[in-house]
């Protein structure tokens, strides 16, 4: 039992017979008396709003949630946080992240609650979810909204997001009307749930199982399969057992769930973002995590899961041949099974969920056919990103792997909507694109753009891929040879802030190094004439952003929240 003094933590709020008066009168509201005698108090995160229609349906979850926990002896209680619609909110819902991680943290810490449900689905509303929660140390559960059903257009199985991004590139490149690419957005979002492609909401909802901080089949019911309500139902279940266990979320989230959660990023082809998010989650709980973690760690992983945007298939085709189990049952050697989880048990349990159905081994290979048999995430060192870039080898060109060009340089992202399509441009293929100011800092927010588009005449042609470079982020939807998360950014002085047209550049991904090739005399020569741009914002939320956010190598966090929690219970009112 988690004890605050000698009773439940709500009991500081609810169990004093005279000061508990506003606290109990104010909230029975049908109630009976002994809903606040002393049984826990489960707080229901919901992130439903209409502007995130990935978490439309997400009160339905809660509803389900709730009839689990009062079916174990607790009181649900539903309350809101912010909630980020990944396609909807400006300039980009990583900008707001770390304000919905504070609003999480502070709406658990400053209520009477024993222990809470966390409903995710977009994809910030899960990370932030999990990096507020995690900053308070109650007992907690991650339910995730589930994926949508996948698309479907002229027979062709429709993947959110990363099919956007192959039509836009045949419309741009002459090949798809405009009349057809409109047909198509009304083919694509089918059903309620978030984005179908392993994308960063179906990875961060993977993560979360992996992590052990969801029930087992967390990562993969699409929303609209029954079994999500379920799972829901379990969850609230479960919640109530882990409060009277004291089970809370720094005994479950330690080095070795995050060790297994970056081997499991690499099986699923999971997106980038979730090195970001990886890093502030165990930032907030004081577990050591590095950026060459994920290097090392992944290097060992196969990729078994054929989703795109690195393989075929969606994410409703995963769950119907075994969802995220059956990968843990294929690498049960290289996980750590003595892992904790929110079930209580070894994390080798999880395996044991796999589904009693024939799973289809083109959609989950076996360890001895991989899709690929080395995946993950490359870290790169070099003097372009003295503290290191990301590229996701399963998402780009084995070709350009090893790759030396001539750099085209945009200095921002207007710079670059200005120029990329003007005949005059000197590019061709073999050029390497540099886009500078879209970093956590200079944009601000790390927007996921990174996956800029190629100029339009060398898409005529047929070309489809060149090495580009950014301090950007890229969706897990999408895919090419890009360098990522370069830090520091340009924003923040780094030598991506002084690269200029015509150096060259070399990639070398096989020996993990990003190398701009000019003389160490020559980039310190240009460092110290670079002169840090007026800030364009000055007030409000972007001026905290911008003067306290960590670069990408430290998960983007702001300064002042990274480290273990010390204050659990709040003062009483006065
Ligand atoms: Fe919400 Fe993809 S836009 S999950």
């Amino acid at each position: 039992m988690l004890l605050i003094g000698d009773g439940l933590r709500s009991q500081d709020w609810f169990g004093r017979p005279l000061e508990g008066f506003a606290y109990r009168s104010w909230m029975k509201r049908g109630l009976p008396d002994d809903a606040f005698d002393g049984r826990p108090i489960i707080g229901i995160a919901t992130t439903q709003s209409d502007l995130t229609p990935c978490n439309s349906h997400v009160d339905e979850i809660a509803e389900h949630v709730k009839r689990g926990v009062w079916e174990a002896g607790g009181v649900p209680l539903v309350f809101p946080t912010t909630s980020l619609g990944e396609t909807q909110i400006r300039p980009t819902a990583m900008l707001l992240r770390n304000l919905m991680a504070m609003d999480v943290e502070e709406s658990i810490r400053g209520n009477p609650m024993d222990g809470v449900v966390l409903l995710g689905g977009c994809d910030k509303t899960t990370p932030a979810q999990l990096m507020g929660a995690a900053s308070v140390d109650l007992p907690a559960i991650m339910v995730s909204g589930g994926p949508m059903l996948n698309g479907r257009y002229k027979g062709r199985e429709l993947g959110s997001g990363t099919d956007v991004w192959n039509f836009t590139a045949e419309v741009r490149a002459g090949t798809m009307s405009l009349e057809e690419f409109g047909e198509i957005e009304s083919c694509m979002t089918r059903s309620r749930g978030s984005c179908n492609t392993m994308g960063t909401a179906s990875a961060m909802a993977c993560m979360s199982e992996a992590l052990g901080i969801a029930l087992p089949h967390n990562g993969a019911i699409p929303a609209a399969d029954s079994r999500r309500l379920r799972l829901a139902h379990l969850a609230g279940r479960r919640i109530v057992e882990m409060v009277h266990e004291g089970l809370t979320m720094s005994q479950v989230l330690t080095r070795s769930s995050f060790e297994n959660a970056i081997r499991v990023l690499a099986a699923i082809g999971g997106s980038t973002n979730a090195v970001v998010h990886l890093l502030a989650i165990a930032g907030r709980l004081g577990v050591e995590l590095t950026l060459d973690d994920f290097d090392r760690l992944t290097r060992e992983s196969p990729l078994l899961v054929n989703l795109r945007p690195s393989g075929e298939h969606l994410m409703g085709d995963f769950f119907y041949s075994g969802g995220l189990p059956t990968v843990l049952h294929h690498l049960r050697d290289i996980l750590d099974g003595d892992a904790a989880t929110v079930t209580g048990r070894p994390f080798s349990s999880y395996a044991d969920a796999v589904a009693a159905e024939t799973a289809d081994h083109d959609v989950i290979r076996p360890l001895d056919n991989p899709l690929k048999a080395e995946s993950g995430i490359a870290v790169l060192h070099g003097n372009l990103c003295p503290r290191g870039a990301v590229l996701k080898p399963n998402a780009a060109t084995p070709e350009l792997m090893t790759h030396r060009g001539r750099a085209v340089v945009f200095e921002s992202i207007e710079d670059y909507d200005a120029r990329i399509d003007d005949p005059d441009l000197d590019v061709d293929e073999h050029c390497v694109l540099v886009l500078k100011g879209c970093g956590p800092m200079g944009y601000p927010g790390m927007p996921e753009v990174g996956n800029f588009g190629l100029p339009k005449k060398v898409l005529a042609k047929g070309i489809r891929d060149m090495v580009r470079i950014s301090d950007a982020r890229m969706s897990g939807t999408a895919y090419g040879t890009v360098v990522l998360h370069t830090a520091p950014e340009a924003a923040a002085g780094g030598p991506l802030a002084v690269v200029r047209d015509g150096d060259m550049i070399s990639l070398d991904v096989p020996n993990r190094s990003l190398t701009l090739e000019v003389s160490d005399e020559e980039l310190a020569r240009r460092l110290k004439l670079w002169v840090r741009p007026d800030p364009e914002y000055t007030r409000g939320y972007y001026r905290l952003y911008i003067d306290t956010v960590l670069q990408a190598d430290q998960g983007c966090d702001f300064d002042f929240l990274v480290g273990k929690t010390t204050r659990p219970v709040t003062r009483d009112i006065h």
